[in-house]
């Protein structure tokens, strides 16, 4: 169902919020990248979210909320690190782990005993938690350990037969997933890095966000972030190179100078003609972003076996892209 003018708008958030308040799941357009979307206070609905997504029930849901006074109805306790933030960041994409109270069920949290929350910005999805009244679970709409879908075509391609609703609202406008950071400890903890970085955290609210522990410090707090994840069926290189005849070495040497390799590249553009196929994209994080996973989708699509990516620059504004592009190039083994 598209929602591209005013009347397709306000049947989508009324049939949307129609659903989601019968317990059903829908799939709806975020900013940073659509979700499977279900009534976060029910253990039935949310259990529907892991079957359809293939995930594992140790993984948990972000519940988003449409603003500070409904996140402080489902938190044991509202520290003076999430007002700061949710002042300066809210409505956006950043995620927020909090100790839970009882209003979450178990399923959304994994048993664990935060909840993670955010207010997103797209005004759709604003509308949908406003008018079905209640706190929406939504992980990206993708089977687990696959691309987030940033387009509905994405979701409709591979969940579409599982779903009673996709709302077409348009490309989102991030393109990749929230940050987020654990507040529960004892330091504000980076568990995903995002749009919204550690450097404009500190900039504008004075908080000093810590990198999350290495696996082999603790155990694994974001599931997420542990196994091979946000991948495409093709093979991905990340690389960097300075030359293009570096480039030329590099495909040789790894055999891949093919026509179903296809190289992305930002700085060092190549011009001579291959047997592999170039893609230019923005040197600017955030029009990069917007345009990584619909590019990776597209590859899939027509049967690329390898994607080089040109190495990206080291600044905060990176950092998102980097972790997802980092974790995309691991191997096959399958996400636990
Ligand atoms: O941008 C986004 O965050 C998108 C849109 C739809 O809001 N959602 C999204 O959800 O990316 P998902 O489920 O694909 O990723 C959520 C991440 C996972 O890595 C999960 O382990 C982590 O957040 N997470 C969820 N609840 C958590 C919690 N209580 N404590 C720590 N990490 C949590
Ligand atoms: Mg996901």
């Amino acid at each position: 169902m598209s929602a591209n003018n005013a009347s397709e708008w306000t049947t989508a958030v009324e049939e949307a919020a129609r659903l989601i308040t019968d317990g059903e799941v829908v799939a709806l357009p975020t900013e940073t990248v659509y979700g499977l979307a279900a009534d976060a206070s029910s253990e039935q609905a949310t259990r529907r979210i892991f079957e359809i997504k293939n995930r594992p029930p140790t993984n948990p849901l972000i519940v988003h909320v449409d603003g500070v006074e409904m996140a402080q109805g489902l938190v044991a306790e509202w520290p003076e690190s999430a007002r700061l933030l949710a002042q300066h960041f809210w409505p956006g994409p950043l995620t927020m782990a909090l100790p839970k109270n009882q209003r979450i069920p178990d399923s959304v949290t994994a048993h664990g005993n935060t909840v993670a929350l955010r207010a997103p910005g797209h005004p759709l999805m604003r509308e949908v938690i406003r008018v079905s009244e209640r706190p929406i679970a939504a992980p990206s709409a993708n089977l687990s350990g696959e691309l987030s879908p940033t387009r509905a075509e994405h979701v409709t391609e591979r969940l579409g037969g599982r779903i009673r609703l996709v709302v077409d609202a348009g490309p989102c406008r991030f393109g990749i997933e929230s940050t987020v950071i654990d507040l529960s400890g004892e330091r504000p903890t980076l568990l995903r890095p995002g749009h919204i970085h550690e450097q404009a955290i500190f900039e504008a609210t004075g908080i000093q966000i810590v990198p999350r522990p290495t696996v082999a410090e603790g155990p694994a707090k974001s599931p997420g972030l542990e196994t091979r994840h946000y991948s495409p069926e093709a093979t991905l290189h990340n690389w960097k190179w300075d030359s293009e005849d570096e480039l030329g070495r590099l495909l040789d040497e790894h055999e891949i100078n093919a026509p179903d390799t296809y190289v992305i590249a930002h700085r060092v553009v190549p011009i001579k003609a291959r047997k592999t196929h170039y893609i230019v994209f923005p040197d600017d994080a955030e029009a990069y972003a917007r345009a990584l996973y619909d590019q990776l989708h597209q590859l899939d699509r027509i049967g690329a076996r390898h994607i080089v990516v040109e190495a990206l620059a080291d600044g905060p504004e990176w950092n998102g892209l980097r972790d997802r592009l980092s974790r995309a190039s691991r191997g096959k083994e399958p996400a636990s």
